[in-house]
């Protein structure tokens, strides 16, 4: 059995749901790294940092006042300082500020030791844009998910109905293509797939395939 799964892919490729799905199906601790930057950006908004402007040695200090755990349940909770921030962390204005703390060196240096320290402690799926390349070069299984852009504007739309929001179809995609190209081009950490990831296109596929396919390799039969 493979102990520590990484899974990277850019926004939309169903990242999230499928490794939830298969870290419950085989009894791991999943891993939404993406939930970890969102909780770093809450810690700095709380404390008036001005994300924009802010040069990395200002944000510095504060990431030393900064604790975050995880646990598993109902997929994965999120502890900052002892406080249970899983709900804060999916507000609108995390979802715009995030970025600005994804693209800081000093961000993603603090939080790869809190990662690594967090995947390693167990068998783990760990989810990312730069799990296989930066955070767990060693991992026994990366899988780098992908769909195309229309596919993965189409999921996310039909997401954002969902909650209850009409939007149009046409600026969903252009965000995804936006989004693409900002991940792809950005200095630190781009989002490129691993040499040693295995390549999946989720375009035609349902999740459960998806899960199928990825549970198969775990466990040595893909
Ligand atoms: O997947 P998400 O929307 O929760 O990710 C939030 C932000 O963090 C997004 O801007 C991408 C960034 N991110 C990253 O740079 N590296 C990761 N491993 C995970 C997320």
């Amino acid at each position: 059995m493979k102990q520590h799964i990484a899974i990277d892919g850019p926004a939309g490729a169903g990242k999230s749901t499928v490794a939830r799905l298969l870290a419950e199906r085989l009894g791991y601790l999943y891993l939404d790294t993406g939930a970890l930057y969102r909780a770093v950006t809450l810690y700095l908004l709380e404390h008036r940092v001005p994300l924009k402007t802010a040069r990395e040695e200002e944000v510095s200090p504060f990431l030393r006042s900064v604790d975050i755990d995880v646990v598993s349940e109902n997929g994965m909770r999120v502890f900052l300082n002892g406080k249970d921030v899983s709900l804060d962390i999916r507000n609108p204005e995390i979802d715009v500020a995030v970025s600005y703390v994804a693209r800081m060196q000093v961000v993603r240096d603090f939080l790869r030791k809190v990662q690594r320290k967090i995947a390693l402690s167990r068998p783990s799926v760990v989810e990312g844009r730069d799990i296989g390349t930066v955070i767990l070069p060693e991992a026994d299984l990366k899988i780098f998910l992908t769909a195309r852009a229309e596919i993965r504007a189409k999921r996310r739309w039909r997401e954002i109905r969902l909650r209850g929001k009409n939007i149009d179809y046409k600026l969903v995609l252009r965000n995804v293509l936006e989004r693409d190209t900002l991940d792809s081009e950005r200095r630190c950490a781009p989002l490129r797939k691993a040499e040693d990831a295995v390549l999946l296109d989720t375009s035609s596929l349902t999740v459960e395939e998806v899960v199928a396919k990825i549970y198969a390799l775990v466990v040595g039969r893909g």
